[in-house]
């Protein structure tokens, strides 16, 4: 028995939602250990419909949830959140939620500056989720970050305030935005304080219980490796480490405790924000990909872009995050089409190369080159197992495993829960 860690291996939003739902069921404790707020994804158990961005999703199921220290969170989208998942019946107390007493937190001045900078940056914006993630992650790592801990010393909190409006209210007024004050700052911490330090504790502690106890852990990633600040497509990449070795880190557990490492990949891709995204197709088929996939950001609700399956970088994402095995979902979108192309190499300044560059003037510069394959007619939408998907489907998911070098070890074929084929149970591994 194994735990198991679950990240994108794209540009985010890949489905996750579902794939991490059905295993929190099977989890004693979900663990969320990067990101934000900036992250999003939609439960439907039953009758309700849970809209999720910083709760980790085993506290649908009833499992225990838990925020830690790699997580950068907003106080107030975590009690909205909260409070709106409460009213949906849910029960979130210290018992049920644990957070990491040294996690940073984001602040009304992250969100401003991430707004502000983005303004100024014009034509190279990067298309944040305007939430603060990157300011606030920035500020942990030059030291000056109000964690969670902070707010039960008044004392430390005092100084650690003016070290950061120094910092924040230079750049505000530099970019021409409004700049706050202490009293503002001091204001919002003291009506968070006595709803946020009752879930804080020493989170790497109770795991490490956890884990001597023999309880099941699942590590839930956010945002994708194309979107991870080293192996992403940088600069147009969020502000954390996405791929699986940051559980460990993120959580304060040993990287053996990381266990099966489970990539989530969309039969085709997409992207929201700015950036290089070699297989976007800017026709009809690209348009009947949203459509169909109802590709709208579920933070931002901005259309997500389309194109097809790019294994090169999978492949990559593959080998970085350390991926023992895919969940690819959405197969059913593909339905239909007459046919369907795989980016198995590409083309920079006239040169083939199986590689994806590292800058961005090279990376926006790259023509996929594709191997195109007859699509299917009959629906894959519901299948639950091989025998009830078409045979050309089937060729495509195993030449989709050979040139990622990974096997397909689960697939989703409709957003609903049981329409999923598993070839290996991850906790089993
Ligand atoms: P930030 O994380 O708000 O700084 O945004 C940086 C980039 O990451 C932007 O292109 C966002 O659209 C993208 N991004 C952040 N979170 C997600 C996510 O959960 N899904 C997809 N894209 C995301």
């Amino acid at each position: 028995m194994s735990n198991v860690t679950v990240i994108g291996t794209q540009w985010g939003d890949e489905g996750k939602g579902k794939i991490v739902d059905w295993l929190a069921s099977r989890a004693d404790i979900v663990v969320r250990f990067q990101g934000g707020h900036n992250a999003g994804h939609t439960l439907v158990v039953g009758d309700q419909v849970y809209k999720l961005s910083l709760l980790p999703s085993g506290l649908v199921r009833g499992k225990i949830g838990v925020i830690g220290n790699g997580v950068v969170v907003d106080p107030k989208a975590l009690m909205t959140e909260i409070d709106r998942v409460t009213a949906q019946g849910l029960v979130v107390t210290p018992e049920t939620l644990w957070i990491a007493e040294n996690a940073p937190l984001i602040l009304p001045v992250h969100g401003a500056l991430d707004r502000a900078r983005e303004a100024a940056r014009g034509e190279h914006k990067i298309g944040t989720t305007g939430r603060g993630i990157g300011p606030a992650y920035e500020d942990k790592v030059a030291r000056r970050a109000i964690r969670i801990c902070d707010l039960a010393e008044p004392e430390t909190l005092d100084w650690k305030l003016d070290e950061l409006l120094l910092h924040h209210n230079t750049l505000l007024a530099g970019l021409g935005a409004e700049t706050f004050t202490k009293e503002q700052l001091k204001d919002f911490l003291t009506e968070i304080t006595p709803r946020l330090l009752p879930f804080s504790c020493q989170v790497w502690d109770r795991l490490d219980e956890a884990r001597r106890a023999g309880r099941r852990i699942l590590f839930e990633g956010a945002q994708a490796v194309m979107l991870d600040v080293d192996h992403g497509t940088y600069p147009y990449v969020t502000s954390s480490n996405t791929v699986a070795a940051v559980a460990a880190s993120g959580s304060g557990v040993s990287p053996s405790s990381v266990g099966f490492v489970l990539g989530i990949a969309k039969a085709y891709t997409t992207r929201v924000g700015e950036g290089p995204f070699p297989t976007e197709l800017h026709d009809q088929t690209g348009r009947t990909l949203g459509e169909r996939g109802h590709e709208f950001g579920t933070v931002t609700g901005r259309p997500r872009r389309c194109g097809w399956f790019d294994a090169v970088l999978i492949r990559r994402a593959v080998r970085v995050g350390g991926v023992s095995g895919i969940a690819l979902t959405k197969l059913d979108v593909l339905d239909g089409l007459d046919e369907i192309s795989i980016c198995v190499g590409y083309e920079l300044d006239g040169q083939k190369t199986e590689t994806f560059p590292s800058a961005p003037g090279a990376q926006s510069r790259v023509k996929p080159v594709y191997e195109t394959m007859p699509g299917w007619k009959e629906t894959t939408a519901g299948a639950r197992s091989w025998a009830e998907l078409p045979a050309q489907a089937i060729k495509y998911v195993r030449r989709i495993e050979e040139l990622i070098e990974a096997p397909v070890t689960l697939l989703s074929t409709s957003p609903e829960r049981d329409d999923t084929i598993l070839m290996r149970d991850p906790f089993e591994d």
